[in-house]
């Protein structure tokens, strides 16, 4: 059985959460493929509202295997924390697996993240603070520390003393901060380490394993492609490796890429982003004032309110090409419901011409003003419905040229957070 994934096609937050813990019914493994708790994603079913950061959405079902792969980066003090959060509230980790490959995000990692953040000035990136861009930058300079590290007892206190004199004199000669203790730091991440012993394993068999079963494996992405390294408004991304794009989903987990073969790409019906850097469609008026109020726009894991704007069609028909987008997932329709005029992005003006394209080019990009086409709304509430056919006419229309911009067909509305509030057009898994 082939493996299919989950992407963020915009600035990430779009729904991918709730969208897996849809999905994972059909699936048999739910494995995450990259970033750390730097992602936060929101599920609303029937055991409750809960935020996960990485612990795959997939959890809540009894039956499923869930991964953490070696494509994350795992803060295994915060992993711990939300393992018991879900326990005590009834969600067992059992059949939770963490790859041994998978890099530990180290105590200097949110130090130099908020060190790097202040030196940047007026041009900070406005990063989760979570120390993630540091740890896949040790990770390609080859300075990082695996979960195969830390279960490893003497091999960690080994591993720990060479690598953290290295970065005390990074901390002290280069940012000017206080150097860390190795005792201190020794003692909580072995403890950590200990605690997450039972599900450290090679999950990258585990996954192969169950392909060659013939199950169902669900891969869920992390953030958005316009937050992927390569591909999105560099350098105002995520430091992700391997790539959040659906590319990136057979190195973060360790299976073929011609295993997997259906790519969702969920996309909300209008635009957010949190952090900085370019973003054409954002709204400053009382109208973008009105998406964030009315949709709740603060994120998940900082609780910053996220920028709001209409649809960009140029920047989702660029993801939607470069993840080889299958079934398009379509996302809080219903904050639209109120709106009397709806506007998307089809096109952008730039240095007196029209640009079709999502240019490379970041200060390009900020120089872009949006040519729209507009929509007349539906000003009907759409949560309660389930069928397409019983979507207002205008909601439709809607939709219908989203697919077409995007290039692929919307196989999912979502019209509320909670699991069954959603319209299936046709099957994704
Ligand atoms: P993720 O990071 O892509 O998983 O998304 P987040 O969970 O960070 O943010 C998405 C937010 O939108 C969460 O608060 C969800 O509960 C909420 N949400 C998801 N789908 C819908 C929808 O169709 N309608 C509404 N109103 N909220 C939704
Ligand atoms: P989910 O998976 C939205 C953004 C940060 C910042 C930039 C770099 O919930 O969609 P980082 O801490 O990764 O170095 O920050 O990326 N960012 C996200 N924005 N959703 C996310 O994840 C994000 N993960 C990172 O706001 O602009
Ligand atoms: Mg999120």
């Amino acid at each position: 059985m082939p493996a299919s994934v989950v992407i963020g096609g915009q600035w990430g937050d779009e729904g991918k959460g709730r969208i897996v813990d849809l999905l994972a019914r059909g699936a048999r493994v739910v494995a995450r493929y990259s970033a750390g708790n730097n992602a936060g994603h929101t599920v609303i079913n029937d055991r409750g509202t809960f935020a996960l950061r990485l612990v795959p959405a997939g959890i809540f079902y009894d039956d499923k295997d869930c991964v953490i792969g070696n494509g994350c980066a795992i803060n295994p003090i915060a992993l711990w924390e939300e393992i018991e959060g879900l326990k005590a509230r009834g969600v067992s980790a059992e059949r939770l697996h963490i790859s041994d490959r998978a890099h530990v995000v180290m105590p200097w990692h949110p130090l130099i993240d908020a060190a790097d953040e202040r030196l940047r000035g007026p041009f900070a990136i406005g990063t989760t603070g979570r120390g993630i861009g540091p740890a896949f930058v040790d990770k390609a300079g080859r300075a990082g520390i695996r979960m195969c590290d830390l279960i490893d007892g003497a091999g960690f206190r080994e591993r720990l003393r060479i690598i953290l004199e290295y970065k005390n004199a990074v901390l002290e000669k280069l940012y000017g901060l206080e150097p860390l203790s190795f005792d201190a730091v020794y003692n909580e991440y072995r403890e950590a380490g200990e605690r997450l012993l039972p599900y450290v394993t090679d999950t990258s068999l585990l996954v192969q394993e169950a392909l060659d079963r013939g199950d169902e494996v669900l891969l869920e992405g992390a953030q958005g492609a316009l937050l992927d390294l390569d591909f999105g408004t560099y350098e105002f991304v995520t430091s992700s490796v391997p790539s959040s794009t659906a590319a990136g989903a057979a190195v973060g987990v360790g299976i073929g890429p011609n295993r997997i073969n259906r790519v969702a790409g969920v996309y909300k019906a209008y635009t957010t982003r949190v952090g900085n850097g370019p973003m054409p469609t954002e709204l400053f008026d009382e109208e973008g004032e009105r998406l964030r109020n009315v949709g709740r726009e603060y994120g998940t894991v900082t609780g910053r309110p996220r920028r709001c704007g209409w649809f960009d069609a140029v920047a989702a028909r660029f993801t939607a090409r470069l993840n080889g987008v299958t079934s398009a997932v379509v996302t809080r329709l219903d904050v639209l419901d109120a709106f009397p005029v709806i506007r998307v992005c089809t096109a952008y003006q730039v240095d007196g011409a029209e640009l079709r394209s999502f240019p490379a080019n970041t200060t390009v990009l900020a120089r872009c003003t949006p040519v729209y086409e507009d929509f007349p709304g539906w000003e009907t509430p759409t949560s309660d419905v389930r069928r397409f056919a019983d979507l207002p006419a205008n909601a439709q229309a809607y939709l219908r040229r989203l697919g077409e911009l995007l290039g692929a067909p919307v196989d999912i509305i979502s019209v509320g957070p909670e699991r069954d509030q959603c319209i299936q057009v046709r099957p994704v898994v």
